[in-house]
């Protein structure tokens, strides 16, 4: 009994019952020495060895329960949850800043009435150079140098070729903005990636005129920087648009002086837009003797820059969280 009591572990106590009830245990051999024993000695010893054999069961199986119950405890103190504690904060991500003016520009345009369009980033030839009046042997093409693709495709240079797909689709009069990702195979510094994003627009109607472009580029970049900003117009080449033009704004990070951003000129070419070229409205089935419009294509990595004063392109696409959660 001692020994249960002060039994350590349950080998301990294992070993106590087979020391006394186990097959060759003290208990078990007198038992088996009881056919030696006188009859009327017989009942007397049987009672005791019974009672015994009874009180060293209970006493083993209480003690097995003690141990029972102080694992149980421990393993509760180690493995116990407070479902009630509040959980620790998940933590919450936010819209890139592209993502962010790209929304604000669907919004805008989406209540001035275009329709915003999606087009594929590998795009054909046809559809991102030729229907835009930029033929094989074009020196227009060396002014995008694009990334290839086997069987002719290519990663789009530009949002443009969503203003051919959208002739095509919704036919005129139409107003529609395409904003989209873009690729260039060209080296990569503070103010060029091999791939950006752009806002393309375009509107097709009746007399539309220079004027018209000027409101909406006007209405369109007031929004976006929910300022006065200064702005001026050259003239500017591109094949699908006649006149062309550059719109610059005066640069938002040095305000003028210059920084790596407006390659130290003090101006940042933000948005080359124009009139349609009646080849192009031809092209998609338009007839240009009826209708004309305008073309705009935004660059919507370079404007993110000017709002957010982020002076290397490349920090958009890195991926780089502390870069990111500032926004
Ligand atoms: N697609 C031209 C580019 O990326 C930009 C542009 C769009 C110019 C629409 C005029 C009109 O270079």
């Amino acid at each position: 009994m001692t020994r249960i009591q002060s039994a350590g572990t349950l080998e301990d106590l294992e070993s106590v019952r087979v020391e006394t009830l186990g097959r060759k245990g003290t208990l078990t051999l007198v038992g088996k020495e009881m056919g030696k024993l006188a009859p009327e000695e017989r009942g007397r010893v049987g009672k005791l060895l019974n009672g015994a054999r009874q009180k060293l069961e209970e006493a083993l199986e209480a003690g097995k329960k003690a141990f029972d119950e102080t694992e149980l405890r421990a393993r509760l103190d180690s493995e116990w949850i407070d479902v009630t504690l509040p959980a620790p904060g998940a933590r919450r991500g936010h819209l890139h800043p592209i993502t962010r003016i790209q929304r604000e520009l669907e919004d805008l345009f989406a209540s001035l009435g275009f329709a915003v369009l999606d087009g594929p980033e590998v795009e054909t030839e046809y559809y991102n150079f030729d229907a835009l009046n930029i033929p094989p042997e074009h020196p227009a093409r060396d002014m995008q140098d694009t990334f290839w693709l086997d069987g002719g495709n290519l990663l789009r240079t530009h949002t443009s070729p969503v203003q051919v797909r959208g002739m095509e689709r919704l036919g005129p009069p139409l107003r529609m903005i395409a904003p989209g990702r873009v690729f260039r195979n060209e080296s990569v510094d503070a103010s060029h990636e091999h791939t950006f994003y752009q806002l393309e627009g375009m509107m097709v109607d009746r007399d539309v005129s220079v004027a018209h472009l000027i409101y909406f580029m006007q209405t369109l970049l007031g929004a976006i920087f929910h300022r006065d900003v200064t702005v001026r117009l050259r003239p500017g080449y591109f094949p699908f648009v006649e006149p062309g033009f550059e719109l610059d704004i005066q640069c938002l990070i040095c305000g003028g002086p210059g920084c790596p951003v407006c390659k130290q000129s003090g101006w940042v070419e933000l948005l080359p837009c124009g009139l349609v070229n009646p080849r192009v409205l031809r092209m998609s089935g338009i007839d240009p003797e009826q209708w004309n419009g305008f073309a705009f294509g935004l660059g919507l990595t370079r404007l993110a820059m000017m709002r957010y004063g982020i002076d290397d392109i490349r920090q958009l696409q890195g991926g780089d969280l502390r870069f990111l959660e500032q926004f």
